[in-house]
C-alpha cells in the first residue's frame, strides 16, 4: 500500500505518477500557467469534489465494491466540456485506491509502440489515464482493444511471411478516459468503457464553494458575496472560476489590501472584461461576428472559424457549449443563430421576429 498522505503543495498529478509523459493540450487548451494552478487547486480525495453528486455517489459504490472484490474497477469514460473536472475525478480515483495513476493523451500516441510503456507499467489494479481519447489514432485504438477487454496485447513480430503475432499477457488494470467529444469516439471504444460518466455545468452555489475553498488554500481572504459574484460569472465551470479568483486575488494584492470583498471582485472582473453573464472579450466577438458580419446567421462553424480567425474546433469546444446552453445561439440545420438574447447582451435592436421559422426548418 502506497503512503496516503497528500503530494506537496503544487506536485502535479496525484497519486503517484509513474513512467508520465507529458499531456498534449488540444488547440486552444490552456497554457502552462493555467495548467500549473489547476493542478495546485485540484482536489485529491473524493470528498473534496464539489457538485456532480451522482457521479460522486456512483463511483463511491464502485469503489467500494473494487476494494470489497479485490478487483480492479471497470475501465471509465468521462465526458463534458473543457475544465469541468474529467481530470479531477480521474486523478482522485487511484488516491482513494491507494494506487497508482499514469497519464498520458490521445494526440501523444500516434502508433501502437507509444502504448507499450505504458501498458507494460501497469500494475493489478493501477490506473491508466488517457486525456483527449477521442484524438488516439484508429491504429492504437485496435491496439488497446484486447488490452481493454482480456489484458493482453498482440504484438506482430518480423514483416511478410515470417512475421508471427505473440501474445503478451497484461496485468489488470482500469483505463480511464477523458473526452470533450464523445460522439467523435468510435462506438467500439465507447462500448468498451462499462462506466460513462457525463459532468455537467456547475451551479453559481457550487462554483462559490469551490471560489471560497480555493481562495483558502492560496492564504487569501474572500467575502462570501464576493465569491458568488466570481462564481456567477464563471460560465459554470471550475477552471474558469480558479482563473477569475487567481486574477481578483492578484488585483486585490496590487490595488488594494488583498482582501477580496465584493468592490475588489467588481472591480477586477470589470478590468479583466468580463461581463454579467461572465462573458469575456471571446465571447462577446463572437456573437458580434455572427451578428455583425452574418446578419445573425444561419452559419457554418467553419465559416466563423475563418472570420474570427480561430481554430473550429475552438469554437465548439470552448466558446459554442456555453454560449448554447445560454440560448444565447441556437444550432440548427442550417448552421448558428444568435438569438434575440444575444442581440439585447449585445445592446443591439432586435429585428428579426419574422426570421424565427428559421429555427424549425
Ligand atoms: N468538482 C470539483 N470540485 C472542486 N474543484 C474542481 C472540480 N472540478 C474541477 N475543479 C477545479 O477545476 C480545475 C479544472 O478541472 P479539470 O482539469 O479536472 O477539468 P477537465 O474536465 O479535465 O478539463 P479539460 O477538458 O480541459 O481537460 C481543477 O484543477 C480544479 O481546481
Ligand atoms: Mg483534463
Amino acid at each position: 500500500m502506497l503512503s496516503r498522505f497528500p503530494p506537496p503543495f503544487g506536485y502535479e498529478g496525484q497519486g503517484r505518477v509513474m513512467a508520465r509523459q507529458p499531456i498534449v493540450q488540444g488547440g486552444g487548451g490552456p497554457g502552462d500557467d493555467d495548467q500549473h494552478r489547476n493542478a495546485a487547486l485540484r482536489p485529491r480525495w473524493l470528498r473534496e469534489v464539489i457538485g456532480q453528486q451522482s457521479v460522486k455517489q456512483r463511483l463511491e459504490i464502485l469503489l467500494r465494491a473494487a476494494k470489497k472484490l479485490a478487483e480492479p474497477m471497470s475501465h471509465m469514460l468521462f465526458d463534458g466540456p473543457p475544465g469541468l473536472g474529467k481530470t479531477t475525478f480521474a486523478t482522485v480515483l487511484p488516491n482513494e485506491l491507494g494506487t497508482t495513476i499514469q497519464m498520458t493523451s490521445g494526440p501523444a500516441l500516434t502508433k501502437p509502440a507509444d502504448m507499450l510503456p505504458f501498458l507494460t507499467n501497469v500494475t493489478d489494479g493501477s490506473i491508466l489515464f488517457i486525456d483527449e481519447i477521442h484524438r488516439m489514432p484508429r491504429v492504437v485504438e485496435e491496439f488497446i482493444y484486447p488490452a481493454m477487454e482480456d489484458f493482453r496485447v498482440d504484438i506482430v513480430l518480423g514483416e511478410g511471411m515470417s512475421a508471427r503475432t505473440i501474445s503478451m499477457p497484461l496485468k489488470r488494470f482500469t483505463l480511464i478516459g477523458a473526452t470533450t467529444r464523445s460522439g467523435m469516439l468510435s462506438s467500439p471504444m465507447r462500448d468498451r468503457f462499462k462506466i460513462h460518466e457525463h459532468l455537467d455545468y456547475y451551479t453559481v452555489d457550487e462554483l462559490a464553494q469551490i471560489v471560497t475553498i480555493n481562495s483558502s488554500k492560496l492564504n487569501t481572504v474572500i467575502a462570501p458575496d464576493a465569491a458568488l459574484e466570481i462564481a456567477g460569472r464563471s460560465r459554470g465551470t471550475p477552471r474558469i472560476a480558479n482563473s477569475r479568483l487567481w486574477w481578483a486575488r492578484s488585483f486585490a494584492a496590487s490595488e488594494r489590501d488583498g482582501t477580496i470583498d465584493l468592490a475588489t471582485a467588481r472591480a477586477a472582473l470589470a478590468m479583466a472584461e468580463v461581463d454579467q453573464l461572465g462573458l469575456d472579450k471571446q465571447d462577446r466577438r463572437y456573437l458580434e461576428t455572427i451578428i455583425h458580419v452574418f446578419a445573425g446567421g444561419p452559419t457554418g462553424v467553419e465559416a466563423m472559424a475563418a472570420t474570427m480567425n480561430l481554430p473550429a474546433d475552438t469554437l465548439s469546444d470552448e466558446i459554442e457549449p456555453y454560449l448554447l446552453r445560454e440560448q444565447m445561439i441556437v444550432r440548427t440545420p442550417r448552421g448558428r443563430m444568435a438569438t434575440r438574447k444575444a442581440y439585447e447582451h449585445l445592446g443591439r435592436p432586435w429585428d428579426k421576429e419574422s426570421d424565427q421559422g428559421l429555427l424549425f426548418d
